[in-house]
């Protein structure tokens, strides 16, 4: 008998050496632990959730490498060995001269545009991320969204839906090209889906940008992510590196923010990386103002360690071949199991579409909230709501809710930390939901805070007499 040479399974590429127990919960008391947390997830404890897809933020698994770099973190205040292995792996990723580290993204993010924004000035992007708004806001600017037509159907795939559109871009560079500092572009795009953006893309971005001498910063959050769909889905690029590909990624910007959360595989940190002397000399100024000295930002020596070599670790071509298909994987048997995604499934999450999957669930009657809570109860998964909670408001006369332009649950995929047998309990789980769909009821706002309302609001649910 002949073997084949190449299996299609696609296993997980590491062994497991450390375990942490998961606490099992049964539906009852996590009908109470829900009622008690006020019916929002942020409010629970971890050790009583089975599966937490909450975020991909700092709760991967690291490897044995990245613990032995643990042991080895110089944790000097000034000049640590630490700092210069870090700074070397920036370097020789990205090209960029200047490297600051950061104790996450945001605080590379608030740094960035405190130092370059203001008010008068606009910020375009192909779609910031929520605390990237924030963090441009702040500062009095205006943060611009120009996402590519393709972004708007979620229910349509397309390879490269995290694309800026570039005729808008290039609509507001010819009125206002004095009022923008600079173009962010995040790659992949968290907040349209996880979705990537093409090296094409990035290109004449940048070709366009040239012509009125503005730079393009990437927010690098998933950059290997988007490598990695780069070598599969765009043409001339399936024979390449991931790591070439994301060298040429880098190659089109003048700087970058990165939260090393995410694909630098660390529990902790971020940086902010520049060409521009200028801009890192007033950056470095203000990190010692905030964060602390020049060579550890707010980070540990040993954290600078983890994400050094997590940054060569997460562009291993097998661990993104795994990353990706594990959300493949997930997104096919919710498919299956008839539940709408937005589509295709992104690198580090699926996002369902609650509006969709719960049409008997006016928004204002918030379905993504109904969908999270319910995945909770049936099987102890956490998922987040990304829908009228969290970019909805209440009306302040009318004391109804302003519901968002999508009611989306993301399910986030922590990296290295659940095996298939998790994603099929996932799936079996959300596949109950949809058959019994009709019983899952809507939700009300009891309280809430005047600003980011999705951590702390309480909810109840809606009695369902009161809707018949
Ligand atoms: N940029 C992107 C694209 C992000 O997804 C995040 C965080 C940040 C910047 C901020 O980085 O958390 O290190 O300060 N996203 C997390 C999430 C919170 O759950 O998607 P941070």
């Amino acid at each position: 008998m002949t073997m084949p040479d190449c299996f299609t399974t696609i296993i997980e590429p590491f062994k497991i050496k450390t375990v942490e127990p998961i606490r099992l919960t049964s539906r009852g008391e996590r009908i109470n632990l829900l009622e008690e947390a006020g019916y929002n997830l942020f409010r629970l404890a971890s050790a009583d959730v089975l599966i937490d897809l909450l975020t991909d933020s700092g709760t991967g698994a690291m490897s044995s490498e990245q613990w032995a770099g643990m042991m080895r973190g110089d944790e000097a205040y000034a000049g640590s060995s630490s700092f210069f292995r870090f700074e070397k792996a920036i370097k020789e990723l990205t090209g960029f001269q200047n490297v600051i580290p950061t104790h996450q993204g945001r605080a590379a993010e608030r740094i960035l545009f405190s130092i370059t924004s203001g008010q008068g000035k606009v910020i375009p992007g192909n779609h910031h991320f929520d605390t990237t708004r924030a963090n441009i806001e702040a500062t009095g600017a205006e943060a611009l969204d120009l996402p590519c037509p393709e972004a708007a159907d979620p229910s349509v795939p397309a390879p490269f839906k995290g694309n800026i559109d570039l005729d808008r871009l290039e609509a507001l560079l010819r009125q206002q090209a004095q009022r923008v500092p600079m173009c962010i572009m995040t790659i992949t795009d968290n907040t349209g889906g996880g979705q990537p953006v093409s090296l094409r893309n990035l290109r004449e971005a940048r070709a366009l940008l040239d012509r009125y001498g503005i730079p393009l910063i990437i927010d690098a959050a998933r950059f290997a992510e988007n490598a990695m769909f780069v070598k599969m889905r765009e043409h001339g690029q399936a024979g390449r590196s991931p790591r070439e590909i994301a060298c040429e990624q880098f190659s089109y910007a003048e700087g970058c923010i990165m939260s090393a959360k995410k694909d630098g595989i660390a529990n902790i940190g971020g940086f902010l990386a520049l060409n521009n002397d200028g801009w890192a000399e007033k950056a470095r100024q203000n990190l010692i103002l905030t964060e602390g000295f020049t060579t550890y930002g707010g980070l540990a020596g040993r954290d600078l360690e983890a994400i050094a070599q997590g940054l060569e670790e997460v562009l291993h071509e097998d661990y993104l071949r795994y990353r990706l298909r594990s959300a493949e994987y997930l997104g096919a048997g919710l498919r299956t199991a008839g539940i709408p995604i937005v589509e295709p499934p992104g690198g580090h999450a699926v996002y369902i579409d609650a509006r969709a999957m719960l049409p008997h669930i006016p928004p204002e009657l918030l379905p993504g909230q109904a969908l999270s809570c319910a995945l909770y109860i049936e099987g102890g998964v956490r998922s987040v709501e990304i829908g009228t909670v969290m970019f909805g408001r209440t009306h302040p006369k009318t004391g109804k809710q302003v519901a968002a332009d999508k009611d989306l649950v993301r399910l986030a995929l922590p990296r290295r930390v659940y095996t298939q047998s998790h994603v099929d309990y996932v799936i079996e789980v959300a596949g109950c939901l949809a058959q019994n769909r009709m019983s899952i009821r809507g939700y009300r706002i009891v309280s809430e805070p005047s600003a980011l309302r999705h951590f702390s609001a309480v909810f109840a649910p809606v009695d369902p007499r009161l809707d018949m």
